[in-house]
C-alpha cells in the first residue's frame, strides 16, 4: 500500500498481472454483480418448451407403455412431467420479474444512463493533472488500482456538453456502444434520435425501434443553394463550408463556386446545381482563362457530376418530424463524396433550424449520430486548416439543443479539439492495428491503459467522462458495455408511437 492508500505496483511485469486481474474480475462479475441482468424467463421458457414437447410427443406413448416400464424410465418421465408443472407455475412470474429487472437495470436509473459495468483497474500515476480536461501528460512507471466493480452510469443531463465520441478498430464494438447509449439516453430523457447512417448499419435497428428510414437519394435529397430565409452572406459562407468539407473541394475551388452562386443571388435566382455547373463550364471555355483556372473548373465539374443525384428538392417533412420522431438517413450505396455532402448539408440545415428558433436551444432534445463520419470532421482542407461545423458545435458545448454522438475508426483524421471537447470519450480496442501510438498520444494514455486496450475484447472500452472529472475522478473507467436487450428495443418502439 502506498501513502495514497491504494495498492501500488510498478510497471515491471504488471501488464501480465493486469490481464490476470481483468480475467478474474470479469469472472467474478459474471456470477455475482450481473445476476440482475439474467433473463430467467428465457431459460425457463426453454425448459418449459422442452417439457411441453416431451409431454406431447412422448407422453401418450409413455402413458400406454407405463405399465411395462422399468422403474428408472418411469422416474425419468415423472421428472420431466414435474419439471413441466414447475415451469408452468413459475415461468410467468419469473419472466415478469426478469422483465422488470431488465427495465429497471437499464431503463432509468435515477442518476443517468446505465451503459454497462465498470471494473477495478490499474492506471498509471501522472506527473501533471488537469482537472477540467483529463487528457493528462507525463505518465510515470508506477500504477494504482482504481475504481469499483459496479454499474457504469453516465449523468448525461449534467455533462459539461452533450457530445460523445466513440473510437476503435473495425469490429471493436463502436456501433453496439453507440446504439446502446443513444437508445438508453432516449428512453431516460425522451430525446429523439437522428442517425446519419454511413454504411446502412442502422436499418434493422430502425425497424426494431420503429424509426423512419430515409434512403438517399430516393426519399431524401439536399438543396444547398436554397436561401430558406438565411441572409445571402450566411448562405455564401455555408456554401463554402459545404463545398470544402462535403464536396471535398479545395478552398480556391469552393470560393469559385461561392462567387458563381452569389451572382445568381444578385439576380434574385436560387440556382440549381446544373445551372452553376453550366457557368463553371462556360468559364472553362473562356479563351482568356488561365490553365490553372481551366484545371480548377474541370475538377469542380467532375465533382458536381459525381454528386448530382443527391441534389434536388429537400423533403420538408423530414425536418418537421425531426423533433417528434426517430429518423435514420441511410447513405448506403452512395459514393464517399455524396455521403460527406449529404451528412454535412443535413447537419448544416439542422444547425440553422436550431439557431433560428432560440427556444429550441434551452435543453437537449435531439441526439444526432454520425457513425463513421470522420470524413466530415477532417480539419485539413487542401493545404489549409478549417474548422468543420461538427467541430464548432462540439467546441461550443451546450449552446445548441442537440447532442452529437460521433463514432469513427479513423482517429488520426479527427481534430484533437473535437476529441478533447467531447464530454464522453469512449476508446475501444484497435486489435492488430498500428494506431496505438496516435491513440495513446491523443488521449494521453500510459502503458497500462494501452495494455488494456490491447487485451480488451469486443464491447470493452476505456471511457473518459468529463462529468466524473468535474467531480474529482482523474482516471478513465474500464467498462464492458451491455448490449441492448429486446425489452429496451420494445420500450423504444412503444414510446415512439
Ligand atoms: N458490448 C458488447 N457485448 C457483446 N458483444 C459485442 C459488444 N460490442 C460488440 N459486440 C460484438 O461485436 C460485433 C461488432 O461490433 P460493432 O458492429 O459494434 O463493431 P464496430 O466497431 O462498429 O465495427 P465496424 O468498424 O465494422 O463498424 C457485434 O456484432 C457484436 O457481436
Ligand atoms: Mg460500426
Amino acid at each position: 500500500m502506498s501513502d495514497l492508500g491504494v495498492e501500488l505496483i510498478t510497471n515491471n511485469g504488471a501488464v501480465d498481472e493486469l490481464r490476470a486481474r481483468k480475467r478474474k474480475e470479469r469472472w467474478r462479475n459474471t456470477i455475482s454483480f450481473q445476476k440482475s441482468k439474467k433473463n430467467y424467463g428465457g431459460w425457463l421458457g426453454r425448459i418449459f418448451g422442452l417439457s411441453l414437447l416431451f409431454i406431447i410427443i412422448i407422453g401418450p406413448i409413455a402413458g400406454q407403455a407405463m405399465n411395462s416400464l422399468a422403474p428408472t424410465e418411469a422416474a425419468m418421465i415423472l421428472f420431466w412431467a414435474a419439471l413441466f408443472v414447475f415451469a408452468l407455475i413459475f415461468y410467468w412470474p419469473l419472466a415478469l420479474i426478469s422483465w422488470n429487472l431488465q427495465i429497471k437495470r437499464h431503463g432509468s436509473p435515477d442518476e443517468g444512463v446505465l451503459l454497462g459495468m465498470s471494473y477495478k483497474h490499474y492506471i498509471q500515476l501522472r506527473h501533471e493533472v488537469e482537472k477540467e480536461d483529463i487528457t493528462l501528460r507525463g505518465a510515470s512507471s508506477e500504477a494504482v488500482l482504481v475504481g469499483e466493480n459496479q454499474d457504469f452510469i453516465l449523468d448525461y443531463a449534467n455533462e459539461p456538453n452533450p457530445h460523445m465520441i466513440v473510437v476503435g478498430g473495425s469490429g471493436s464494438g463502436k456501433t453496439v456502444t453507440t446504439k446502446a447509449f443513444m437508445t438508453r439516453a432516449s428512453l431516460k430523457y425522451g430525446l429523439k434520435l437522428l442517425v446519419i447512417d454511413w454504411n446502412g448499419e442502422y436499418e434493422s435497428y430502425a425497424d426494431q425501434i420503429g424509426a423512419t428510414v430515409w434512403h438517399v437519394p430516393k426519399e431524401l435529397k439536399i438543396n444547398p443553394f436554397a436561401l430558406r430565409g438565411a441572409s445571402i452572406a450566411d448562405r455564401a459562407s455555408s456554401i463554402i463550408d459545404l463545398m470544402a468539407f462535403g464536396a471535398k473541394l479545395t478552398p480556391l475551388q469552393a470560393n469559385t463556386v461561392r462567387s458563381e452562386v452569389l451572382e445568381f443571388y444578385a439576380k434574385d435566382i436560387e440556382p440549381t446545381l446544373s445551372q452553376i455547373d453550366k457557368v463553371i463550364l462556360d468559364m472553362r471555355r473562356d479563351r482568356s482563362a488561365s490553365d490553372l483556372m481551366r484545371a480548377q473548373c474541370d475538377l469542380i465539374d467532375q465533382r458536381f457530376r459525381s454528386v448530382q443525384r443527391v441534389i434536388g428538392a429537400e423533403p420538408e417533412e423530414f425536418y418537421k418530424r425531426m423533433l417528434t420522431s426517430n429518423n435514420v438517413v441511410s447513405l448506403a450505396g452512395l459514393n464517399d463524396f455524396e455521403k460527406a455532402l449529404v451528412s454535412y448539408a443535413v447537419l448544416q440545415r439542422i444547425y440553422e433550424e436550431f439557431n433560428r428558433k432560440p427556444e429550441l436551444n434551452n435543453e437537449v432534445k435531439l441526439i444526432i449520430v454520425l457513425d463513421e463520419a470522420w470524413q466530415i470532421l477532417q480539419s485539413k482542407v487542401g493545404d489549409e486548416t478549417m474548422e468543420s461545423l461538427p467541430s464548432r458545435i462540439v467546441r461550443l458545448g451546450r449552446k445548441y439543443g442537440f447532442g452529437m454522438l460521433v463514432s469513427t475508426q479513423q482517429i488520426e483524421d479527427v481534430p484533437n479539439t473535437f476529441i478533447n471537447s467531447s464530454s464522453i470519450r469512449v476508446i475501444h480496442s484497435y486489435h492488430g492495428s498500428s494506431v496505438y501510438g496516435s491513440t495513446t498520444e491523443i488521449f494521453g494514455l500510459g502503458d497500462f491503459e494501452t495494455a488494456y486496450l490491447k487485451t480488451s475484447e469486443r464491447g470493452e472500452a476505456l471511457i473518459f467522462d468529463k462529468g466524473r472529472a468535474m467531480r474529482g475522478q482523474l482516471w478513465a473507467d474500464y467498462v464492458k458495455v451491455d448490449m441492448l436487450t429486446k425489452w429496451e428495443l420494445e420500450a423504444m418502439k412503444a414510446k415512439g408511437l
